[in-house]
């Protein structure tokens, strides 16, 4: 088989370039360990119980200073835990006044779910292993439908919960 120069030069640089790029790729997940901004903290899935943040108590809504609050959850197919009422219902809305300064504090016990709060900027990936965290301001009063926007299996669109903002 004859290949003309240029051919050639190009099959390298191509072969080169993608070499490259997957060593760059793989230095930076493997060797450095390189996860988005959030994912900083690792958890074990299997045992999240054991983070402070997410005991089943500790689960929810906490009002940490004035005007600031923590929401834990563990997301899992196919529910978000925001832990239980006084009656021992699941939670599934959280209130926040409008104006107030909420961190909202996520890992999964399975699989890759989403989070997102629908009409403002939280919007981030759950992944087993790490605690997604995502603080925000609720300046705007209503009703925010938090979704999970990673198929994870036959229950996924049963994922949900809501935010509600009022005045
Ligand atoms: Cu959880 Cu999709």
């Amino acid at each position: 088989m004859h290949l003309h120069k240029y051919e050639k030069i190009w099959l390298v640089f191509g072969l080169a370039s993608l070499a490259l790029f997957l060593l760059i790729i793989g230095f930076a997940a493997f060797w450095k360990g390189t996860h988005p901004q959030s994912h900083i903290e690792t958890i074990d899935p299997q045992n999240v119980e054991a983070h402070e943040s997410f005991k089943p108590e500790n689960l929810g809504l906490q009002e940490v200073a004035d005007g600031k609050y923590i929401v834990n959850i563990v997301a899992s197919a196919f529910n978000y835990d925001i832990g239980n009422d006084e009656n021992d219902k699941p939670v599934k809305t959280i209130r926040v006044p409008k104006g107030s300064t909420v961190l909202f504090q996520v890992t999964t016990k399975d699989v890759v779910h989403g989070f997102q709060v629908a009409g403002t900027n939280v919007n981030m990936m759950v992944e087993p292993g790490h605690i997604s965290r995502l603080e925000t301001v609720m300046k705007n009063a209503g009703e925010f439908t938090v979704v999970c926007n990673e198929y994870c299996g036959v229950g996924h669109h049963q994922m949900f919960a809501t935010v509600e903002v009022y005045d």
